[in-house]
């Protein structure tokens, strides 16, 4: 009988509801907004992915004809919605150019967190919203039933650190947790627990959107002085990509070497990619058949919208993205104790991951997880959606030289300035829906500085031209820094960091 726990949350978003009853589990699958609910409705798959690259040429035109704003942003909206409902319908991601494979309709009990007032659909695989000013982030935090990091909780951080909190925490970018203050107390009374964080290895061009949670992560290691541990899901990316094993094991260790680019403290830090580390550790894969037998297949098509049709590798994976939450999954590190709390630092888009993970955790006989959520990393176009490596122009990427991250920062990064400089000096400029202002909350370090731009945006005394040269001159260096740090990263320091292997702790 599941025991009521503040996690009953659970699957309390809007796809279904849980139940006790008799030691079972029913789950009721309430039914999704019709997110194209409006008179284009696409009767089959095919109709919808036909609809979809009409539309999709539809704004190519605009832009390309320098179309008023407003009708782009309309088009770009309907073509967002479009592909919501697509992955809703066919249970399978928009691809312009790959048609739906056959014509059958997924059974309607897709992921999480599609929104049914506002449409922002937030999971594992999706992220966007027909708000310019990104996902309503309080609202998730409600969805999810996780909660607010608020200034209570970063005071509380500050002062238990003695140490100016991250700007990260600071501004609302980390925004959300679970658990958090429990971390503290136990901090606090000198127990100890560590970090767990990962990255899906799908290609070998990270962008700087990915390098958020690992810049955080490296700031608490550094300031907690804990363990960390890294999962490469290269499985993962086998499983729902169209690539090979060798591929996704090359890009483990590609992308190994950015986040070791980070600064993270070889003596303190284990990076694995599963396919290496399940194999290799039998304490690990025990965990994973525990977890796997704890979660039914109900479950996980509540909690990620799997449908029948999906391969039986995605179904299982959940569990192998929550074994590492638990301290036994580690021998070399914590030698057989299994008592040890992690924290992991994530998007708030893997929290279904860690929701899952935390219904199972008492009931194998582990503590349950503390998260700390981010928020996305917007792209250049806009907050409606995340920055994607797939779109190159979405993108600044970590390998782009000086004058490329320029050109794309002055091209394609999405304004809230006004058209003509006379109505922007007039009027002033919105901060809240301009990306320029928006990447520096996540990068400029000096919280005078960044209020004064925001003051003088909003006045219009900043143009956006200016704003845009204040991002480029913050982001360049950082790049050229961490291109120079990732070049120090040779295969053999890699290989350190990838070694099962005991860490600098006692346990
Ligand atoms: N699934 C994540 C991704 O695709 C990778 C990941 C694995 C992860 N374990 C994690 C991310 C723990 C955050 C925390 O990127």
């Amino acid at each position: 009988m599941k025991t009521s726990s503040h996690d009953d949350t659970l699957f309390e978003n809007n796809i279904g509801e849980i139940k006790g009853q008799q030691g079972k589990y029913i789950i009721r699958v309430k039914k999704m907004t019709d997110c194209q609910g409006d008179a284009e409705v696409a009767k089959s798959p095919l109709e919808l992915y036909e609809q979809l690259t009409a539309q999709g040429d539809e704004v190519r035109t605009l832009k390309t004809a320098k179309a008023d704003k407003a009708e782009i942003d309309a088009a770009v909206q309907l073509l967002l919605k479009l592909k919501v409902g697509y992955k809703q319908m066919t249970g399978q991601d928009f691809k312009a150019g790959c048609p739906p494979s056959d014509n059958s309709v997924a059974p309607n009990n897709g992921p999480a967190a599609v929104d049914a007032d506002d449409e922002d659909t937030v999971d594992p695989w999706n992220v966007s919203t027909s708000n310019a000013k990104g996902v309503d982030y309080d609202k998730l935090i409600v969805r999810f039933g996780s909660s607010k990091i608020d200034k209570e909780l970063v005071d509380r951080i500050e002062k238990v650190l003695g140490q100016k909190p991250h700007r990260f925490l600071r501004r609302g970018i980390f925004f959300s947790h679970r658990d958090m203050q429990q971390v503290l107390d136990a901090y606090e009374k000198h127990k100890s627990f560590y970090l767990y964080t990962g990255r899906g290895p799908s290609s070998e061009a990270m962008h700087v959107g990915h390098l958020i949670p690992f810049i955080f992560t490296k700031w608490l290691q550094d300031v907690f002085d804990i363990p960390l541990v890294i999962q490469m899901t290269d499985d993962e990316k086998y499983l729902w990509k169209d690539l090979t094993l060798e591929d996704c094991h090359h890009f483990a260790v590609e992308n190994a070497k950015d986040i070791i680019a980070c600064g993270f403290d070889v003596n303190k830090t284990f990076i694995f990619s599963d396919l290496d580390y399940m194999g290799a550790t039998p304490e690990f894969y025990r965990n994973v058949v525990k977890i796997q037998k704890h979660v039914t297949f109900n479950q996980v098509k509540g909690i990620f919208g799997f449908t029948d049709s999906d391969c039986i590798g995605k179904i299982s994976f959940p569990a192998i993205q929550a074994a590492p939450s638990f301290s036994s999954s580690f021998p070399q590190i914590f030698k057989g104790r299994k008592d040890i709390q992690c924290l992991i630092p994530c998007a708030i888009d893997q929290d279904p991951y860690f929701r899952m993970t935390r219904d199972v955790a008492p009931r194998i006989g582990y503590p349950k997880p503390a998260l700390l959520h981010s928020t996305f990393f917007p792209a250049l176009q806009g907050a409606q959606t995340k920055m994607s490596a797939s779109d190159a122009n979405s993108s600044i990427f970590l390998t782009d030289t000086p004058k490329q991250l320029k050109n794309k920062v002055n091209k394609h990064a999405f304004s809230g300035g006004k058209d003509t400089v006379e109505e922007h000096r007039k009027y002033g400029g919105n901060p809240d829906i301009d990306v320029a202002f928006m990447y520096l909350t996540f990068f400029l370090e000096d919280d005078e500085q960044l209020e004064k731009i925001r003051q003088d945006y909003t006045s219009g005394a900043l143009l956006t031209g200016e704003l845009k040269k204040i991002l480029i001159e913050t982001l360049q260096p950082m790049i050229a820094q961490h291109q120079e740090r990732r070049k120090q990263v040779t295969d053999e320091i890699v290989k350190q960091f990838m070694t099962p292997r005991p860490l600098n702790f006692n346990f």
